[in-house]
């Protein structure tokens, strides 16, 4: 598997530039249009067709050729999305027409009031609608001249923004250059930009661990990111974009804002999904019923429902008044924050020591779940909101994540709150608590406290890792608070007799248990590595480790250089890894894992390598695998996979939408496979 590193470094070297300035425009354009056909395949419609890998390639071989004809480069080059210098200060740039907002309304009376007064002011009574979520995150505005991207900038004062182009050219649902297929040429959108649940948390998950404060909510991070004055910093972060207004165009005529809709969708720009068509008031009030719970299985957080009316003369009917338009409105949901009383203020410790204050709240009802608890994030945090012990907090749920304290009512106190001192010992073991280096966090540093042991083992024995059913919370703490357990290796040296002198664990019970981590000394590598708990080394990670390294010895080997060869693999992982095993204690804990039998060693299927040799190049999608998995089986094999069609290629695997490779494998005379083709080579030899 050291392969890919190899491959890696061999197709760095296979980059040619053509020798020919003519020849090196033609194939800048075709990487272009085959960079911004992936992009779309991989930001806009999830569905990628190419590993990373490959994609790096053909940004790294365009990239080549800009270098060497610095004339080529485009400003609506994929390779323009990121600039490496900071920005001094946003400029002020004015809208093209105002960026008004939207009337809020709160319920169903004021919806049909709205209604009455679109109908009476165009005198007509059959009102068609376009319903959409209303999107929690910043209005900004994206220019585009003759189909290029311009200018993007902030809302503002709804007159005058921020030029925040260099920040938005790095979100890759922005497409750089508007797709051939749309009439539109010079054209001005509003969208809404925001950051994705399941991206934030992630986020903010790494923020905490390298001892930064985490961002309140995904509003608060998006708006906290737009703005930031290093477009290197904004390329890390999650931004996303759903585009919802057609505000000018030199080209085209519409009727309706439903076909301004599909013509930006046409375009390349990213229209929310959800967005549909109803007739009258009272289909619009049955829709946004029907949203108050879907709403929190979204990956993005919406704050409301957004009703236009379609036809876009209407709108000119309607007019608007200083801040609002005549023709839309806002539906917003009920708030899901409330105040409550904070009771008291827990310390938790976690797997790695780390001291969580958690404010243990007077019971509440937020958007259909009772809320007990909600972090403070660390005693930075604790300070800064000045929380008190008896105070009043709002409290705000937004979807999954954890509910959080934003703020206490200061007013509210009547003198008997009580000061909250963070503790600098462990609550769980007594050890000192410490804040190493300028982390935020204060961490217990006893390795052996109750409460880490018992957070690993939990870990150890999760589903993703060593799946050891019957190892939940309650067992675990019974088995550490009566000493049996202090680290994992003790789970394997367990007896009967210890298991049933818990309480309530009846023989049975006990066999099962047993029978368990007996099984799991048979799990993968990868689930033995991601069950050690090593600070970002998740599940995905551990199993790149068992695809480059044959055993646990050869990664404990690894040096930080060494690891990030691997693909995925950079330098924070790395130096993670490489310190866990520089811990004596860990070192040893692996040792005895090792003694109690646990897999240690990967486990590759024997297969005959009857592809050993040959050279596969992929171009388009394939139905039934996605590049990954047609290189993984091609691997498997023994065949290797590249980026470009040579003289040296074998084989040419063709999907749909094939880009240039197919000419040059014709002309190379490569064998070119269909899909099933392909499929009847592994079928027949494999
Ligand atoms: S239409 C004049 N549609 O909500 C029409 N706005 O106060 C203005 N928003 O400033 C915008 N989702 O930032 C529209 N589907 C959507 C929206 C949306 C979110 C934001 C936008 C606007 C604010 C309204």
């Amino acid at each position: 598997m050291i392969e890919v590193i190899e491959m890696a470094e061999e197709d760095d070297e296979d980059i040619e530039v053509p020798g020919s300035r003519d020849e090196a425009e033609e194939r800048a354009e075709e990487l272009r249009d085959e960079i911004r056909y992936h992009d779309r395949k991989y930001y806009i419609e999830n569905d990628p067709v190419i590993s990373d890998h490959e994609y790096d390639m053909l940004v790294k071989e365009l990239k080549a050729i800009e270098e060497e004809y610095p004339d080529l480069e485009t400003p609506d080059s994929p390779t323009q999305r990121v600039i490496s210098a900071e920005i001094d200060e946003f400029e002020t740039v004015e809208h093209m027409s105002a960026m008004l907002s939207l009337d809020n309304t709160y319920n169903h009376e004021e919806l049909r009031d709205f209604d009455r007064r679109v109908r009476e002011g165009l005198g007509r009574e059959d009102i068609e609608y376009v319903v959409e979520p209303k999107i929690d995150g910043l209005g900004v505005a994206l220019y585009y001249e003759d189909k290029v991207f311009q200018r993007g900038s902030t809302r503002g004062d709804g007159i005058r923004g921020e030029d925040i182009t260099p920040n938005l050219k790095t979100v890759h649902t922005i497409p750089l250059r508007l797709r051939d297929e749309t009439v539109l040429e010079t054209a001005e959108f509003r969208g809404e930009v925001y950051m994705p649940r399941d991206e934030f948390e992630e986020m903010n998950e790494e923020r905490v661990e390298e001892g930064k404060n985490a961002f309140a909510n995904p509003r608060n991070a998006a708006a906290g990111t737009v703005r930031n004055k290093d477009p290197s910093v904004v390329a890390d972060r999650p931004l996303d974009i759903f585009i919802y207004t057609l505000s000018y165009n030199s080209e085209g005529e519409f009727e309706t804002h439903w076909q301004c809709l599909k013509e930006m969708e046409r375009a390349g720009l990213k229209v929310n999904e959800n967005v549909v068509k109803k007739e009258g008031i009272e289909e619009v009030i049955d829709h946004i019923d029907s949203w108050q719970e879907k709403k929190e299985e979204l990956n993005y957080e919406i704050d409301g429902i957004v009703v236009k009316v379609n036809r876009l003369n209407y709108h000119d009917e309607l007019g608007a008044t200083s801040k609002h338009p005549r023709w839309a409105i806002a539906y917003k949901y009920p708030a899901m924050r409330k105040t409550t009383e904070i009771k008291e203020i827990e310390v938790q410790v976690g797997r790695t020591g780390k001291l969580t204050p958690i404010a243990i709240l007077e019971p509440v009802q937020l958007s259909g779940t009772t809320v007990e608890r909600a972090s403070l994030h660390n005693e930075d945090e604790l300070e800064r909101k000045d929380v008190m012990v008896g105070d009043t907090a709002l409290v705000e749920k937004a979807g999954e994540i954890i509910p959080q304290v934003v703020k206490v009512i200061t007013d509210e106190r009547d003198g008997s709150e009580e000061e909250f001192e963070f503790p600098h010992t462990c609550p769980v073991c007594g050890s000192e608590a410490r804040r190493f280096g300028d982390e935020v966090a204060r961490r217990c540093v006893n390795a052996q406290c109750p409460a880490q042991v018992k957070q690993r083992l939990e870990h150890w024995g999760a589903r993703g890792a060593m799946d050891i059913e019957g190892l939940g919370p309650k067992v675990l703490n019974k088995l550490v608070e009566k000493g049996y357990l202090k680290s994992i290796p003790d789970l394997y040296e367990l007896g009967k007799i210890q298991l049933t002198s818990i309480e309530r664990m009846a023989q049975k019970s006990a066999r099962n248990l047993l029978d368990e981590i007996e099984k799991s000394k048979e799990q993968s590598l990868d689930r033995v590595i991601y069950g050690l708990g090593i600070k970002f080394v998740g599940d995905h990670v551990a199993t790149l480790l068992t695809q480059h390294y044959d055993s646990m010895d050869e990664i404990i080997d690894a040096d930080e250089e060494e690891l990030q060869e691997i693909d995925e693999i950079g330098p924070k992982i790395a130096e993670s890894i490489v310190s866990f095993f520089d811990d004596e204690q860990n070192r040893k804990m692996v040792e005895k894992l090792k003694g109690h039998g646990v897999t240690m060693e990967v486990e590759r299927e024997e297969v005959e390598q009857f592809l050993e040799g040959k050279k596969f190049v992929f171009t388009g999608a394939l139905d039934n695998y996605t590049r990954n998995e047609a290189s993984e089986l091609v691997e498997k094999y023994g065949g290797r996979v590249t980026s470009s069609v040579s003289g040296a290629t074998d084989y040419l695997v063709v999907g749909e939408n094939p880009g240039s490779k197919l000419d040059d494998a014709e002309e190379e005379g490569t064998t070119i496979l269909e899909e099933e083709e392909f499929e009847e080579l592994l079928r027949v030899e494999g």
